[in-house]
């Protein structure tokens, strides 16, 4: 989507400190390398339902954002 939309492509580029910053804190090694969001898709998930967690096998990386969350959901900072 990010390469469609440049909704998605701002959300990318939002991001994009984020991932930096994470993968500096598990001490990737990135030099001559970088990171690059390869695939980005829309889950539209009604009450109640959870996104457990689950591997990308083919990733370095990957996440979740939350455009809106209920009222009172725990939050996770990395
Ligand atoms: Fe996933």
């Amino acid at each position: 989507m990010h390469e469609v939309s440049p909704t998605f492509a701002e959300l990318q580029r939002r991001l994009l400190r984020h991932v930096r910053s994470f993968a500096s804190s598990l001490e990737f090694d990135l030099a001559h390398r970088e990171l690059t969001m390869t695939d980005c898709w829309v889950n539209i998930m009604p009450r109640q339902v959870v996104h457990t967690l689950h591997l990308h096998p083919l990733s370095t990386l990957s996440g979740t954002y939350y455009v809106k969350t209920p009222k009172g959901c725990p939050r996770s900072e990395v």
